[in-house]
């Protein structure tokens, strides 16, 4: 668990430009300490969402064929970009009037202060009583960030410098291990926050790391995790990166342990080993220290980096090994524009800004519970996993940033494949289903692997299914193919499914740097108009603690005395009886 940190020393501090602040509707930003200062005007209560709600109503019927018919320029106009980034949100249901809506929903909710607040080092996590600076992690050598009177960037930087150091020497094979053999295969041991990231870029960057080397990763607690990775691995050429924010988290300290005693097996027992096969990320240097792992060898990071937000920080470890400092540095740098473009690009050109309306849009107004995000790149195939942390354990909140039950949908759920392995499956319901989701398609002009015509196929794939999406097939043009009347029916798409299509030159560091930085920012952007704190995860505390109260049960020799409900109480009877 990410512990709430007591004290609320004064976070103030420029460094990144002029910062123009704006008025709030939420005033509970937390500046000093995390004290609501005003009450906020309820979300519902906002002119602009009152607008909003008399402007769907009036819109919820026109078609996407209507509102492109109307307005040849739409696919041109309805556009913006970010350096290499392109986004077409022509394809949503939308007119002026509803980007002129959603915009004033942005300025009457506050946004601006927002944006501000967070990129000042403002404790905007008021739970947890933090700093929210992950912006930090990729901010240029010279840049200035205070955090309670301190100037965080030079410690960013010696942080990178002693990953740059330690990832050369493993590169470069001069770290040896215990018996004097070069590491080869890098393992991080870490869940969510501090598994995900490393896990997808690992995968998204596989294409410039060093293919002699094996990286894997283990989560879960299931310890057939554990055995799948290290079956066919030498501990002598085996390196772990224990990589926990807390050092406390239940399944890392579990695997964390499993992991030391395969490891110093490997050395007949000798302890003396460990030194040369672990090292940890954390920010809690006592409990690395009492696992046994020399601080040395401890990369740090700070409470002010959420755990889902950290993949840039020392948690990149594993990523920079696999592919190199420089290119590591090439995706902060990817992260560091999109960040500026956040900061500083007006909204309506403002490409997470615009993709977090638009979630907003269709989540509350078009009751849509879902959003699928659809790379059609092979290498990003881990992304939507990724986005599945970092968007629902964001924005999967109940109560205002007050503490008042919400009457409006927040978070919705984020899922997906890559195309176009998902046409042949669940794209079926997209397309003619019931339900309304909308999708993020995500692109590339070149592609890593020139082969044949596979890049053109996959990218005429991409282009026909947000117009398939958009346009459908009417019973007419169905007719028209000579369709028997019954067989019509089925054969029609409705079309008017919305979608955005993101597309980039290459997939580079740089660029998959941007793209995390804008859903980062767009998931800040909802949890803004939903007055909800994007930074706190309460809610995957209640079954922690429930799974430590069971586990002895389940190992007691005798019969425990249960006191949870029958169910849980004969379903815990059941497992003993079975597991003999
Ligand atoms: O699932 C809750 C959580 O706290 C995540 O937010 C975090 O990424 C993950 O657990 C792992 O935490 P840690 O890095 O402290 O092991």
């Amino acid at each position: 668990m990410e512990t709430a940190e007591q004290g609320g020393g004064a976070p103030r501090g420029f460094g990144l430009g002029e910062i123009e602040m704006g008025t709030s509707a939420t005033s509970t930003s937390g500046g000093q300490g995390g004290t609501a200062e005003q009450t906020a005007t309820p979300l519902t209560s906002l002119k602009a969402w009152k607008s909003l709600r008399t402007h769907y109503k009036k819109l919820q019927q026109t078609h996407l064929r209507d509102l492109f018919a109307g307005d040849p320029e739409r696919g041109e106009r309805m556009t913006a970009t970010a350096g290499d980034i392109f986004l077409d949100y022509s394809k949503n249901r939308i007119t002026d009037e509803t980007l002129k809506l959603l915009l004033k929903l942005a300025e009457q909710s506050g946004l601006r202060g927002r944006i501000d607040a967070m990129f000042r080092g403002d404790r905007i996590n008021i739970t947890e009583k933090r700093a929210v600076l992950h912006v930090a992690l990729r901010a240029p050598r010279g840049a200035s960030i205070v955090v309670d009177g301190e100037n965080v960037v030079p410690e960013v930087h010696a942080v990178l410098d002693k990953m740059t150091d330690f990832s050369n020497r493993i590169r470069s094979r001069e770290w040896k291990g215990y018996t004097g053999r070069p590491i080869r295969n890098v393992i991080n041991v870490g869940i969510g926050g501090s598994d995900l990231g490393p896990v997808m870029a690992y995968e998204a960057l596989k294409h410039y790391s060093d293919r002699d080397m094996t990286f894997r990763f283990v989560s879960n607690v299931d310890g057939t995790d554990f055995a799948e990775a290290v079956r066919d691995l030498d501990a002598a050429e085996t390196l772990f990166i224990i990589s926990s924010k807390t050092f406390t988290t239940l399944e890392t300290m579990t695997n964390a342990h499993s992991a030391r005693a395969w490891s110093v097996t490997g050395f007949d027992g000798d302890e003396k080993s460990v030194a040369r096969h672990f090292v940890a990320v954390s920010t809690n240097a006592a409990e690395v220290a009492k696992f046994g792992i020399d601080t040395a060898n401890m990369f740090g990071f700070w409470d002010w980096v959420g755990g889902r937000y950290s993949m840039d920080s020392a948690i990149g470890l594993s990523t920079m090994v696999a592919i190199g400092p420089e290119n590591f540095r090439a995706m902060l740098d990817g992260f560091h524009q999109m960040d500026e473009h956040f900061r500083t690009a007006p909204f309506k050109q403002n490409l997470p800004v615009l993709l977090g309306l638009l979630t907003v849009w269709y989540a509350d107004f078009f009751g849509a519970e879902t959003v699928a995000v659809l790379p059609y790149e092979q290498y990003l195939k881990r992304f939507p996993a990724y986005l599945q942390q970092l968007t629902m354990e964001s924005n999967g909140k109940h109560v205002t940033l007050e503490g008042t039950k919400v009457d409006y949908a927040t978070g919705p759920i984020y899922w997906g494949e890559p195309g176009t392995n998902g046409q042949h499956s669940f794209y079926q319901l997209i397309h003619q289903g019931t339900r309304l989701i909308p999708c993020d398609f995500i692109a590339f002009a070149k592609t890593l692997n020139p082969l044949g015509r596979h890049h053109d196929m996959l990218m005429a794939n991409v282009f026909a299914q947000a117009e398939a999406l958009a346009f459908g097939k009417t019973a007419e043009q169905v007719k028209a193919e000579g369709t028997p009347d019954w067989l019509a029916p089925h054969r029609v798409f409705e079309g008017n499914r919305p979608s955005n299509t993101i597309l980039a030159d290459e997939l580079t560091p740089e660029s998959l740097g941007k793209l995390v930085a804008l859903y980062e920012h767009s998931v800040f952007t909802q949890g803004t108009i939903w007055q909800i704190n994007s930074f706190d995860q309460w809610g995957v505390e209640l079954g922690k603690v429930l799974a430590q109260r069971i586990i002895p049960e389940l190992e007691s020799g005798g019969e425990p005395a249960l006191e949870h409900d029958s169910s849980t109480n004969n379903l815990i009877r059941r497992y003993r009886r079975a597991k003999g």
